[in-house]
């Protein structure tokens, strides 16, 4: 068996003049963080493709010895690969983004923070406006709401709406959207906690989405509103029939009860 049990090759890589094993294949950010090396960074997720949206985990990939300026969730660790990850010129990329980002999302409490870590505390931008905002003036567009909803959960109930200054993400039209299923998987991805949503009743609000309402299912057992009832459809339909009878209308905890009683009838008594 290999030293490394079922991980890959372990190749020698350089960042910052300090030589490290690392993992061939896996994502420079992910090796980096590993190592404890800071790289800002927002957009990456791990159920999607990397595709640099946010910019802001630039470093410079050192090629013989010329420099290219790569957002390091798009690298793929290789024997060899050399890296930069605060040279004046990504500092200065780095304060020139963050200042941006707090002039697009200027109530972002995790913009803020990361900004001041990285010694930007202003902006010299023109600052959103943000009464009625849907996204609370949060949104920092870099898309993982879109492509959560549009590649993971294949609905597309959301897009990036308008150009330039005027982008927003939001329903066609801003009406509500019956494509959604009311998931929220696109405010468990959302790195600014941007997106609102409230389970009322019977009902799940996804209020930045223009007030979508999408119907609870409600526990047969308990009498507990707990899932969207579409999520739970996609879910039931993945499952083997027999099982799906029994559970198909209880929540997770009554599911749970109920499956624990069956184990627990199994055991012979003494
Ligand atoms: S709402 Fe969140 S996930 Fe969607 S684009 Fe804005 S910041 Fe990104
Ligand atoms: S995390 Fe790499 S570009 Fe956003």
């Amino acid at each position: 068996m290999s030293l490394f049990g079922s991980m890959n090759r372990m190749v020698t890589i350089t960042i910052n003049k300090n030589q490290y094993l690392a993992e061939e294949g896996e994502i420079f950010l992910l090796t980096a963080m590993r190592l404890n090396i800071d790289i800002p960074h927002l957009c990456y997720e791990k159920a999607l493709e990397p595709y640099g949206a946010c910019r802001l985990c630039m470093v410079d990939v050192v090629t013989c010895g010329k420099t290219t300026m790569t957002p390091a969730c798009t690298i793929k660790v290789h024997n060899g690969l050399e890296i930069l990850t605060d040279t004046p010129e990504i500092i200065k990329h780095r304060s020139l983004l963050f200042e941006l980002y707090l002039a697009e999302a200027p109530k972002s409490e995790v913009v803020r923070e990361m900004a001041a870590k990285y010694g930007v505390t202003k902006t010299r931008f023109l600052k959103k406006i943000v009464h009625d905002d849907p996204l609370l003036g949060k949104c920092i567009l870099c898309g993982l709401c879109v492509r959560v909803c549009n590649e993971i959960m294949g609905t597309c109930a959301i897009n990036f709406i308008n150009r330039g200054p005027y982008t927003v993400i939001n329903t066609p039209f801003f009406e509500q959207n019956p494509d959604c299923a009311g998931c929220a998987a696109c405010a468990q991805v959302c790195p600014t906690n941007a997106i609102v949503f409230d389970d009322r009743g019977s009902n799940r609000i996804m209020q930045s989405w223009s007030h979508t309402t999408v119907p609870l299912a409600t526990c047969s057992s308990c009498r507990k509103s707990f899932a969207p009832e579409k999520l739970m459809q996609k879910v039931l339909n993945n499952l083997e029939p027999e099982i799906i009878e029994e559970i198909r209308t209880l929540c997770p905890e009554c599911r749970r009860k109920l499956i624990t009683r069956k184990e627990v009838g199994k055991i012979p008594k003494s």
